[in-house]
């Protein structure tokens, strides 16, 4: 399919868009300067925090598995690693149902599996790796080409 291009000037900080590239779900999420700070402290619970096991891009193997012109805006195939279920945003601290310790992040309501806003998974759920990121660099200030 061919590349789309998203405008992500207008995503709100904290904000989740979808588009859809080759038919998959490709989100854009506008992480906060406090999200991406509280993705440091979960990395003890992760699987792979640094995407180093994986087949990745090599610019999304860091902490934020994001371009370093712009490490607030998260760019994946919003696929869950397991069985294809898609993931829900779920952004909310703590709420009744993630715990405490949540700070954010997508679930899969299909068996359990719970990422980071990073989509690095967690540890003791069904899906074995990260959310997959897909080829993408920007086009200006304010465009990223998704392909
Ligand atoms: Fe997501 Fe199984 S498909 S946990």
């Amino acid at each position: 399919g061919a590349p789309v291009e998203v405008d992500f000037s207008k995503i709100e900080a904290g904000q989740m868009v979808t588009i859809e590239w080759q038919g998959k779900p490709i989100w854009l999420v506008n992480r906060t300067e406090q999200q991406i700070k509280d993705m440091v402290s979960l990395e003890g619970a992760l699987v792979d925090p640094a995407s180093s096991v994986e087949h990745q891009p090599e610019y999304a193997k860091n902490a934020t598995r994001s371009r370093a012109e712009h490490s607030n805006l998260l760019v994946a195939i919003g696929i869950c690693t397991h069985l294809g279920c898609s993931p829900t945003f779920r952004p909310d601290l703590a709420p009744a149902d993630l715990g405490a310790d949540w700070k954010g992040g997508f679930f899969c309501p299909c068996h359990g599996s719970k990422f980071d806003l990073a989509g690095r998974v967690f540890k003791g759920v069904p899906a074995p790796t990260n959310l997959v990121i897909p080829p993408f660099h920007f086009t200006s200030e304010s465009t990223v080409l998704v392909g």
